[in-house]
This record gives structure tokens, sequence and C-alpha cells, in this order.
């Protein structure tokens, strides 16, 4: 039932999915849609992002619409990193669809780039946005957790263990680069999760010298085999290729070998906390929306789902946690 308190000018919420997909997503479009239903609202799904709005990709949505994809990866909405959108004939193109179809408000589920649309969007049309952290990147400020961040060190995690077994048996060092274009988080996080060496992160210049003598030290102190996990957007301007061909070049006892993750950590069905952050989130989402709030992003802090303006969101650093840095320092002894 609607709250007699607020009186909401939302009737039809358009839900998208934007950016690079994350496990997770379709719990929260799920949660959006049932919630919209049990506030009596209509929600109308966008396909393909706002690539979607624009070529005019739309769905009515019902309960029965979201049944068996809460444990599915991906996003059956399916998502898009659309530069049309960037212009304002794009956004035009957009708005026609929004009143075509007589959608009142928007949910965005994705990242800052995404959001930085969604903020550009409702300034200009005054539709009412409220944003969902969805990437598996967990660098937005205003949660400690984006949907899909913990399904993916998950993945990580699981790929180094087996990666461990092989450069155990073999005597090798092993180079993993992991996703991470602008944030260490997930480089940290698993890094330390699997007991690796040296970890290579974008926040950190920790230079091809430094690196150099760890491994050295470590190789002295007896170890046969290790494991070093890079960001792909770690600080060192190198990418994961020329620094294994640098220690390899100077450690000539070390056989070296090189492991890109790529797009298998953005797979795989979502972790429980992914499915039930992404369905307090989702929730959330929708009541906020009914309540007369826009322009914000929900997100996770100490337990609580709480609202950020959208352009904190986007303009705020999510800082990665120093003391994990010197965690693994003191680990990789
Ligand atoms: O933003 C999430 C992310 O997976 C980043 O970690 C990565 O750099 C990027 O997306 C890859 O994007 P794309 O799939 O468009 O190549």
């Amino acid at each position: 039932m609607k709250n007699p308190k607020y009186m909401s000018s939302v009737k039809r919420i358009g839900v998208l999915t934007s950016g690079g997909d994350a496990p997770g997503m379709n719990a929260a479009v799920r949660a959006v849609v049932r919630t919209a239903a049990f506030l009596k609202l209509e929600s109308v799904a966008i396909y393909q992002g706002y690539q979607g709005l624009i070529d005019d990709k739309t769905q009515i949505m019902n309960p029965r619409s979201v049944n068996n994809i809460i444990n599915k990866g991906g996003t059956i909405l399916k998502s898009a990193r659309c530069s049309e959108f960037r212009s304002i004939e794009g956004r035009k193109k957009a708005f026609e669809t929004i009143k075509k179809h007589k959608i009142d408000s928007l949910i965005i589920i994705g990242g800052d780039g995404s959001f930085t649309g969604a903020m550009i969007f409702q300034s200009e049309f005054k539709i009412p946005v409220i944003g969902i952290p969805g990437t598996i990147d967990n660098d937005i400020f205003g949660t400690s957790h984006t949907i899909g961040y913990d399904t993916a060190l998950n993945t990580v995690i699981d790929a180094i263990d087996k990666i461990r077994d092989t450069a155990i048996s073999h005597n090798r060092l092993f180079f993993v680069e992991v996703m991470g274009r602008d944030a260490g988080h997930i480089a940290l996080n698993t890094g330390i999760g699997a007991g690796a060496e040296e970890i290579l992160i974008p926040e950190e210049n920790m230079g091809l010298e430094r690196l150099l003598e760890s491994l050295s030290r470590s190789e002295k102190s007896g170890k046969s085999s290790s494991i070093v996990v890079i960001a792909e957007g770690d600080k060192t301007g190198k990418n994961v290729f020329d620094i294994a061909e640098y220690i390899e070049k100077n450690m000539p006892n070390y056989d070296v070998r090189v492991s890109v993750l790529g797009h298998m950590q953005r797979g795989g069905r979502p972790t429980c906390f992914d499915r039930v952050l992404a369905s307090r989130m989702g929730v959330k989402a929708v009541e906020y929306l009914n309540e007369g709030k826009s322009n914000a992003m929900v997100g996770l802090k100490e337990d609580e789902i709480i609202l950020t303006p959208l352009e904190k969101a986007i303009k705020g650093k999510s800082e990665i946690n120093k003391d994990l840095v010197r965690v693994s320092d003191i680990l990789s002894l």
C-alpha cells in the first residue's frame, strides 16, 4: 500500500542497467519491479542501457517477468556503454521514448559513467532519478560495496587458488592481472585473500625496482613459487606483460608466467551477499522515488541503505583501505 504521508507523482518507473555488467544486477532489477508492484506502481524495462532509451527498446514489467533471475549473472536487461547519450541530440531522443511510454521516473543500475549521464538527463528534462551502484570495481563513493564486487572477489580468489596449484608444481612466478581500471579494491582484497607476494594497484606506485627487490628477497628466503596480483590500471604505467618481462630478465632463476583473468571476473552466479545487497538497494530505490527523492544514489553504510547525492557519488573518491596494504606487506614475508 502507498504511504498516505507522501504525495508521490511517481506512477511508472523506467529501469535500466548500464556500463559494465555485474553479477547481482538481475537481483536488483527483480527487486525494483516487485517493489514497484507492491506499491501499486508500474515498471518499464529499458533494454541495453541508455541505448535502449534512445532506440525505444522497452517492455512493461510485472512481478512474473522477473521470475528465476535472482541467481543469474549478467543482466537480463542487457547493458551498453552508450556514446550517443553523451550528446544532447541523443538525450533528446531518449526523452521522446520517456514521453511516449509515460515513464515519469528512472532507476539507473550502473557505475559512475552511468550516473553522470543520469545526472545530466535529470537536470535537462526534470525527470526524477535514483541510482543503484552496480560494478565489480567497487569504485563508487557513498557505498562500502557495489553490486557485483563480492562475487568478483570470490571468482578471482577461486581462479588464483587454481593458479597457485600449478605455480607450486612448477616452481613458477605468476603475474595475475585482475580488473580495476582506476581502482585497486579487487587486486588488494584478492591479493590478501589468495596470499599474493605483492599487489600492484592504481592508488599506489610501487615501482618496478621495489618489486624486484621484494621478489629477490623472497627468493632468497626460500620461496620457490610466488603470485603477484596486478590491477589492470596499476600505476607503474606498464602492462602485466612488460612487468613480467622486466622481472624475468632480472631474475633468471624464476620461470615466469602471466595470467590475465579478464571478463570471466564479470560473470557467474552472484554470491548471497550480492543478491541480498541488490535486493535491499532495489527496494529502497523504489521507496525513495515514491517518497519524492531524486538525483541520488542508494548505498550501503554500516549495514544501512543510505542516500548520497549523485554529484557526490560521482565526484567523491572511494578510497582503498590503507590498512590492507600494511597487512599485505607484513604477511608476504
Ligand atoms: O567497470 C568495470 C570493468 O569491468 C573494469 O574493471 C574494466 O576496466 C572495464 O569494465 C572493462 O570494460 P569493457 O567490458 O567495456 O571492456
